[in-house]
């Protein structure tokens, strides 16, 4: 038994599945840090967006953003209002989480030399253990020897109509049609892309959290880190 010692807790799973609010709360409560490495991934994407890299017509210059990673820098801060993505010095937070990301975002993560480069940022950012990572290929390729590793899933209406909560509260104007067509599209490229294609680890644990409560979801997750303590 080594209860000292910090371990690296993997949490993967389909998009809008409360991935983050899990990995967050758990963070927090024993004391890890939280990397969200969907947020790299739609820093990405945002850089791509504004340099007309990725046209929205979906179109890809593969030449220019190969070219031009090196000079991408991302980087996380926090404030009082929790974790802040920083794309080259700029909080980039807010405008990250819009659906016009959510569109691209899957086309930029298919992209092997842009998973390369993230996928050494975030082993680098968690080296040491005493991490929570959320994303998609944590578990089977970032750090597939993770002492805890969770793969989160529930019905793809449930959600949408969260995340079609989430966008109309930050004043988004979308439909709900739109937001599951997006859920199911993103689900089909990162389940079908080459390069770390999404998928259970097998020696994740399953939950699907369609009609669990928060507080329910919560103690689920702690028993089941203070077992990967022990162990
Ligand atoms: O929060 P949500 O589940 O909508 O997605 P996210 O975690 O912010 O990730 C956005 C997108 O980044 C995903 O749809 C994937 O295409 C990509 N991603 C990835 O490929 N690998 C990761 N480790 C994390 C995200």
């Amino acid at each position: 038994m080594n209860t000292d010692s910090k371990i690296i807790v993997a949490i993967d799973g389909y998009s809008s599945t409360g991935k983050s609010t899990m990995a967050k709360w758990l963070a927090s409560e024993v004391g890890y840090r939280y990397i969200d490495s969907g947020a790299m991934y739609r820093a990405v994407t945002l850089y791509a967006l504004r340099g007309g890299i990725i046209g929205k017509d979906k179109a890809l210059d593969m030449i220019r953003l190969v070219k031009e990673l090196p000079s991408i820098n991302i980087d996380f801060r926090r404030d009082d209002s929790g974790q802040l993505t920083i794309l080259n010095g700029e909080n980039v937070e807010r405008e990250i989480r819009m659906m016009e990301v959510s569109s691209h975002v899957s086309i930029i993560a298919a992209v092997p030399e842009v998973r390369h480069r993230l996928v050494a940022m975030q082993r680098a950012l968690g080296d040491e253990g005493g991490i929570v990572m959320d994303g998609r290929d944590i578990g089977t390729t970032v750090f597939p020897a993770a002492s805890l590793k969770i793969f989160v899933t529930s019905s793809p209406e449930v959600r949408a109509d969260r995340r079609y909560k989430e966008l109309i509260e930050k004043g988004e104007k979308v439909t709900y049609e739109d937001v599951l067509a997006n859920v199911i599209e993103r689900d089909r490229i990162d389940e079908t892309r080459k390069e770390s294609p999404l998928r259970k680890a097998d020696d994740a644990l399953l939950i699907d959290n369609s009609f669990m409560t928060r507080d329910e979801q919560n103690s689920w997750l702690l028993t089941r880190f203070n077992e990967a303590l022990q162990s």
